[in-house]
This record gives structure tokens, C-alpha cells and sequence, in this order.
């Protein structure tokens, strides 16, 4: 009957079903029949190839009519399945070699990968249509931070904001596969889904283990009333797919009126989009009581650690002076032309790890029209004549000026090959003349700046002076 049953002493009924042997997944393990018409069903997304979701195990793809049969079988089984709702103290006996069970509801996309049984495939990633482990990885151990919790931050993550919904699972994924470990993930960038996608792809190939990794997500503008806290918190982890993740920051000081998710998710900076005159509605609510509910995720488990990001060293000095978990870390805009000396001194001096966002400075503000290609440090003699020097990129010249400053920093790139420059920092120095001549760069120059932007939605809110 392809199972087998005992009562255990203390009343519990141990099952044990057959596999289906001539199926496994790409690391070799059993699977059910349910699971290969599950992945191929799962990929009804119309910008994917759903032929790419199975293969045999030896990599090749299914034919047109393969997959034409395998999409058959799951019109049958749409056609006799039953939904049984289950009730406390139900027991409801399958036949494993008769039917195919699911405990749970099937929301696609669920993009299980699926062979039928033959040789391993050596094409990791395919299915996101990425290059595979055939592309080197980066194999320098990544230098990291360590955060007060004694938690071991990397010196280099991906940045995820600006990348398209799209491209994300790839783009992590790839990310993954070069030797990333730390990710810069927020609710605000609107793509925690498609990352938490990438990271199990990853997983799910033996890349990484989530142990290995480092996430960062942040507490969006809306919900910093202690009510809404958790709740953003949970809705996080449920799209990163995580039980917990390694950082949770505080996006901005700047409090706005809550936004249900059912409303809109992510909520954005304008209250009412449709509105005539969208404009930014500011709450009020202390920053230390949305702190202190910070502090309420970190002893629940859901975050390891706790931080703020767009602070001043007023703002960390009030921060201090209430907090009964102090803050991991600082993230805040850092390049060449904002350099933020004391601000870095302070933060250092109260054990606060900082983080660099936009460490390239201008290059992510160009498309939203908030600086030009002039506004770039990477074209400025000082950092071409370092680039030939070392004969790196001027980008490597300024993330590694960072990292020596002892900073993290979090470049974002949806390009595989600047993925690999943006992580490949360790195999050069800058010599104390270098950093001096980087550090002759500072402009004051934020392009980061509510004060600026939120004016364009009917609010001065100025958190610098
Ligand atoms: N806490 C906050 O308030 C806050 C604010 C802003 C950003 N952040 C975080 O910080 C991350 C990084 O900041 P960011 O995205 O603003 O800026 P960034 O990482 O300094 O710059 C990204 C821009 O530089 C380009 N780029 C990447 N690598 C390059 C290279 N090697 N050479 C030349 N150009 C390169 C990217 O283009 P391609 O993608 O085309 O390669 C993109 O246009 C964000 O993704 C986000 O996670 C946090």
C-alpha cells in the first residue's frame, strides 16, 4: 500500500510513506511525482520559460511533448482532487502509491526544483536562467565586522534597492554564488519576495546555508507606532521566507501615518498615490518608542540584531541614553564626498558598527534624477590615478577606501560582472598617502537627503542640519 503505520506508547500514529524512487532532486534526494507537476505548474509566470522549472538529471530539458504530458497529469489531478478540511483529531489514511497529498494550499509561484532520476546536473541556477557554478566564485574569505552581539557582519553586501522585481531572484542568487553573504534588503525596495526567492534557490543548491548569511531589512516610515512594529517585522520575514533576520534597522527618524498592508505594501512616502496632490503625512510618534519596540523584536528572537540608519550623532547620543539594547549599527550615506569623520568616530567609539549605503557616491541618484554623471567621485583624477596605480576600478578604489575606514559597505549592482568588482577588495591596500588622497574628496556632498526630496511631496522634513 506504499506505507506503514504504528501507535507509539504515548498515542501518537507514526506513518512512514514510500518514495517514488525514480524521481530526486538536484542534490540527490527523493521526491514525490506531486513535487516535479508542482515546480512545473508553480512556474505560470509569464515571463518564465515553465519548461525550464524540470529537467532530467542529467540537465537536459523536457521535450515540448514531455511537458505537454506532464502538464496533462496535473489537469487530471486538478480534475479528481479533493479538499479536506481538517479538524482536530481527524485521521485520514492515504494511499501513497494511489494519491498525491499537499498539507497546504498551492500558491504559485513555488518554483520547486525537479529531475527525474539520472546523473546530477551541474547547471545550478539554470532555472532563473543565470550562469550556473561553472562561473568561478569568488573564493577570499570575506572580511567582516563584528557587531556587539559578536555576530561577524561582512565587509561587503548587495545593495537591493532599484532592482527591478524582476531580475532580483537572479540577481541574488548570482550574488550568492560570487561569495556574498551580507544582503541590504528593506520593505521599502519592494522586492523582499524575489530576494527571499534568490536566497532559497541558493539554499536549496548547497550555495550557502542560511547560517552563513547576513540579512539586513529595515522598518519602514509607516509603521513605527509600537503597535505596527511587529507586525512589519513578521511580514518582512514571511516574503524574505526567514525565521529571523540578522539586522533590523530603522529606515529614517521620519514617522508617517500608518498604512494598512491591504492598502498598499510597500506603502511608500505619499499617503494617497490617486490623490490630486499625493502628498507625505507626517504621525507622531517618538522615535524611542519605536526603538524600544525594536528592542521587543530582538529579545522575541525575530531580528539578531538591532540598529538605526540615518541618524546624526545627536540622534545616536538620545538613542543611547534610553536604549536597553544599544545599536549594532549605523547605516548612513558614506562616499568621498561625504565622508561623515565624526559621525564615524562617535559611532565607533560606542561600539556601533557603521555601514556605508551609496558608497559609490552619485551613481545610483543619476536615474532618479538627483545628481548627473558630473556629480561622479569615480572620474575624479585622484581616484583614476589610485585605480592605475593598484590597476583596479574606480569603484574598487573607493569601496576599499571604505572598508579601510572600517566601515561596511552595501554597493548595489544588477550586473555579474560589477557584483564580482564590487567584492573583489581584498587582494590590494591603499597605503596611508592613498587614503589621505581619497580623503582630500569631501564635498559635504549628500545626495540622500529628505530635507531635499520630501519637498516634492508637499513636506520640509529636514533630519540633517
Ligand atoms: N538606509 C538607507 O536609507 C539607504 C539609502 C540608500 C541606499 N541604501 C542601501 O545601500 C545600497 C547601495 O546604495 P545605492 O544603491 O544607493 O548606491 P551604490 O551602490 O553606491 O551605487 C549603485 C549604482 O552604481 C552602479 N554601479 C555598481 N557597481 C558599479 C561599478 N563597479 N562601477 C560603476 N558603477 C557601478 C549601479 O549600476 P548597475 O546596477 O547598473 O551596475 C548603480 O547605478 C542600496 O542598494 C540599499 O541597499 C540604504
Amino acid at each position: 500500500m506504499g506505507y506503514s503505520f504504528t501507535w507509539k506508547e504515548d498515542g501518537v500514529l507514526r506513518t512512514e510513506s514510500k518514495r517514488m524512487p525514480a524521481l530526486v532532486t538536484r542534490d540527490g534526494k527523493e521526491l514525490f511525482y506531486n513535487q516535479v507537476i508542482a515546480a512545473l505548474e508553480g512556474w505560470g509566470d509569464a515571463r518564465n520559460d515553465a519548461s525550464r522549472a524540470v529537467r532530467f538529471g542529467d540537465g537536459a530539458p523536457f521535450t515540448a511533448e514531455e511537458v505537454a504530458a506532464l502538464h496533462d497529469t496535473a489537469r487530471h489531478m486538478r480534475s479528481v482532487q479533493v479538499a479536506f478540511k481538517w479538524q482536530a483529531g481527524d485521521l485520514l489514511l492515504l494511499d501513497n502509491e494511489q494519491v498525491m497529498h499537499s498539507r497546504a494550499r498551492f500558491t504559485p509561484p513555488r518554483r520547486v526544483l525537479a529531475a527525474l532520476k539520472g546523473p546530477p546536473i551541474d547547471r545550478r541556477g539554470a532555472s532563473l536562467g543565470v550562469g550556473g557554478a561553472s562561473s568561478t566564485a569568488v573564493t577570499t574569505t570575506m572580511p567582516a565586522l563584528t557587531l556587539r552581539s559578536f555576530d561577524a557582519m561582512p565587509c561587503v553586501g548587495l545593495g537591493v534597492w532599484k532592482i527591478s522585481r524582476e531580475t532580483t531572484a537572479a540577481v541574488v542568487y548570482q550574488a550568492l554564488l560570487a561569495g556574498y553573504r551580507h544582503l541590504d534588503c528593506a520593505c521599502d525596495y519592494g522586492n523582499e519576495r524575489e530576494v527571499g526567492l534568490g536566497i532559497a534557490l541558493a539554499i536549496a543548491e548547497g550555495v550557502c546555508t542560511r547560517e552563513q548569511l547576513f540579512v539586513t531589512s529595515k522598518l519602514w516610515n509607516t509603521f513605527h507606532a509600537r503597535e505596527h512594529v511587529e507586525m512589519a517585522c513578521r511580514k518582512t520575514l514571511m516574503d524574505l521566507g526567514l525565521a529571523y533576520v540578522d539586522l533590523y534597522l530603522i529606515h529614517f527618524p521620519i514617522a508617517l501615518r500608518y498604512v494598512p498592508f491591504d492598502t498598499r505594501y510597500p506603502p511608500e512616502w505619499v499617503d494617497d498615490p490617486h490623490a490630486a496632490t499625493p502628498r507625505m503625512e507626517l504621525a507622531s510618534v517618538a522615535y524611542q518608542e519605536t526603538y524600544q519596540a525594536m528592542e521587543q523584536l530582538q529579545r522575541a528572537g525575530l531580528c539578531r540584531n538591532i540598529g538605526v540608519a540615518n541618524l546624526t550623532t545627536a540622534g545616536l547620543r538620545d538613542v543611547l541614553s534610553y536604549a536597553s539594547i544599544a545599536p549594532a549599527v549605523l547605516q548612513v550615506e558614506m562616499h568621498p564626498y561625504l565622508q561623515q569623520s565624526t559621525l564615524l568616530r562617535y559611532a565607533k567609539a560606542h561600539g556601533i558598527a557603521v555601514t556605508a549605503f551609496s558608497p559609490l557616491g552619485s551613481s545610483s541618484y543619476v536615474e532618479l534624477d538627483m545628481a548627473t554623471h558630473a556629480d561622479s567621485c569615480l572620474t575624479e583624477s585622484v581616484v583614476l590615478d589610485l585605480a592605475a596605480k593598484h590597476r583596479r576600478t574606480p569603484a574598487q578604489v573607493v569601496l576599499r577606501w571604505a572598508v579601510q575606514r572600517g566601515t561596511s559597505v552595501i554597493p548595489k549592482s544588477s550586473h555579474e560582472a560589477r557584483l564580482r568588482e564590487n567584492a573583489a577588495l581584498f587582494d590590494f591596500e591603499l597605503s596611508q598617502e592613498d587614503m589621505a588622497a581619497v580623503g582630500t574628496l569631501e564635498r559635504g556632498r549628500r545626495f540622500n537627503d529628505p530635507g531635499v526630496f520630501c519637498e516634492g511631496m508637499g513636506v520640509f522634513c529636514p533630519i540633517f542640519d
